[in-house]
């Protein structure tokens, strides 16, 4: 598995997205992607979803130092008196003293960008979240974030797949040594009968999901979190770290990509 920098911890390049899964459901899936070696949880307040994910790191056994755990605060919790209890409250839920990652799940234009991230950086501070981040950023607001506010975003969580160009965001990224994280990294499941990802698959005994996945987590400080449940897909999602897209490859694969989102940006 590869992984990315992020302010001196490592996160693994690929890890499980949670949204939707919720209940019984829920902790089956993360229990099972534990046992298959994932070692990267994606989840929110949003999702509902903590105390399943929660319940279910505590009966894997996998030790809490080996997880890279993500949760991010919804739109309602950023003002600075709420930023604080709704951490406490995901920790709570999560059976952890700290989160890896914390980030802002979308900007709200209502809060003062400063004042959210005041209060983020004294959850780092106290060890309670060991990087923050944000999630559904533009350039600009990484860049308010970054310059006028200083704060240390190690991410950007953003919708990242083959038929969504992110230059703008990676170049930025990258340039300022943040790590960017492609949520739908499948296009939720547009990109897995893809002919020209099934093909250049062919040569390498993978799927278009696993190529999709593949091209992603090869590019510098991209990492991907799919959402899968069934053990097939669990497997083949983790099973993109012994095959590598030649240069020719790639080229072809980045002439794919286009303007189609899944998530509109303005649906708020
Ligand atoms: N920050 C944000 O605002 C934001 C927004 C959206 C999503 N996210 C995060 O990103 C995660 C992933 O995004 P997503 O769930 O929307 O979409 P996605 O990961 O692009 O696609 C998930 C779909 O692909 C299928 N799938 C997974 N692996 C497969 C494989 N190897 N072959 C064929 N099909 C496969 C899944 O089916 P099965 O479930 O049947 O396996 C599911 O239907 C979310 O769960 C969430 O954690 C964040």
């Amino acid at each position: 598995m590869l992984s990315i920098e992020l302010h001196g911890a490592k996160m693994p390049a690929l890890g499980l997205g949670t949204w939707q899964l919720s209940g019984t459901a829920c902790e089956t899936t993360v229990r099972r992607a534990l046992e298959l070696g994932y070692r990267h949880i994606d989840t929110a307040e949003m999702y509902g979803n903590e105390a399943e994910i929660g319940r279910a790191v505590a009966a894997s056994g996998v030790a809490r130092k080996s997880l890279f755990i993500t949760t991010k605060i919804w739109t309602n919790h950023l003002r600075a008196k709420d930023v604080g209890p709704t951490a406490e409250s995901s920790l709570k839920k999560l059976k952890t003293d700290y989160v890896d990652l914390l980030l802002i799940h979308w900007p709200n234009a209502s809060v003062p960008l400063g004042e959210t991230l005041g209060a983020m950086m004294k959850l780092k501070d106290a060890g309670k979240a060991k990087a923050i981040g944000v999630s559904n950023f533009s350039v600009g607001q990484m860049n308010e974030a970054l310059t006028r506010h200083k704060a240390p975003i190690a991410c950007n969580q953003v919708e990242y797949h083959l038929l969504l160009n992110q230059r703008p965001i990676l170049d930025y990224a990258h340039r300022h040594s943040m790590a960017v994280v492609a949520y739908c990294p499948l296009a939720r499941g547009k990109l897995i009968n893809n002919r020209t990802l099934a093909r250049i698959g062919q040569k390498h005994g993978k799927t278009a999901a696993q190529v999709a996945l593949r091209w992603l987590v090869q590019q510098p400080g991209v990492a991907a979190i799919p959402k899968a449940t069934g053990e097939v897909n669990l497997r083949a999602n983790l099973e993109i770290f012994d095959f590598v897209l030649d240069p020719p490859e790639v080229e072809e694969l980045n002439r794919l990509t286009g303007n189609t989102r899944i998530i509109a940006l303005d649906w708020q």
